[in-house]
């Protein structure tokens, strides 16, 4: 048996000892930390009011945040007041590992209509246009792709997107952060009153503020409906995870 044989096995004795004895090694290898924030991605998109924008992304499985913001444009430092030339976007921090951008870009495309010029519905202006942020070659390669398709199944009406290079995303003030949430005093009693600073951080909010918007996939939808009853029947618990 060569030595390197005997120090494997060494090592994977080691291993059994450890698992037996429940003594703590440090190992790296099997415990990865899901929300390690260098396994994360970020992705901005733009599809009318950043409200809307910051649900229709929240209960995805995968996305761990969202925050509403100004991106697009080139004034430094935009407020909802004076954004200028930016729009009004979201950016999603996900989990490439449960979600990928194309899937993104799919949720994009089916949750606002890119064909609208100059506004979403009753959102009327530049601010509320449509734009996919591209971080390099191969999401500028997915994003250009997408909007062919969709510009097909838009036969003749054109599709307004702009695909852009993603550049600064300003976060929006406070008082836009999980604004479809925030209009449920029962819900954010239900996650502990949570101060701003982390109500903005919290994956439960996000998911929360898409559920209220009733934007969550159905099968999502059903899922946090019967959780939150289930809380209701049992007394008036802390919901803290879903
Ligand atoms: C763009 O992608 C690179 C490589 O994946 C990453 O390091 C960088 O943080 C990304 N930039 C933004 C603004 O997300």
């Amino acid at each position: 048996m060569s030595l390197f044989r005997i120090l494997n096995l060494m090592i994977l004795a080691a291993f059994a000892i450890d698992r037996a004895l429940c003594i703590r090694f440090p190992d790296r290898i099997h415990k990865p930390d899901s929300d390690a924030p260098e396994r994360l991605k970020t992705a901005v998109f733009a599809l009318g009011s950043f409200w809307r924008s910051e649900a229709v992304f929240g209960c995805l499985p995968g996305v761990v945040r969202t925050t509403a913001g100004y991106a697009g444009g080139s004034k430094p430092n935009p407020e909802y007041r004076s954004l200028a030339d930016h729009a009004e976007s979201v950016q999603v921090e996900y989990d490439p590992r449960l979600i990928g951008f194309r899937e993104l870009l799919d949720v994009f495309w089916s949750n606002h209509d890119p064909r609208q010029v100059y506004g979403q519905g009753p959102d009327v202006g530049n601010q509320y246009r449509s734009i996919v942020f591209c971080n390099g070659t191969e999401e500028s390669r997915m994003a250009a792709l997408s909007k062919e398709q969709e510009q097909t199944r838009s036969r003749s009406s054109i599709v307004t997107t702009q695909i852009l290079q993603l550049g600064p995303f300003y976060p929006a003030e406070p008082e836009h952060q999980k604004f479809e949430l925030k209009q449920n005093p029962f819900l954010l009693q239900l996650i502990g009153n949570l101060p701003q600073e982390e109500l903005e951080k919290s994956t439960l909010a996000t998911k929360l503020n898409g559920y209220v918007a009733e934007l969550c996939p159905p099968d999502i939808q059903r899922h946090i409906d019967a959780k939150i009853n289930d809380i209701i029947k049992k007394g008036w618990p802390i919901l803290r995870e879903l």
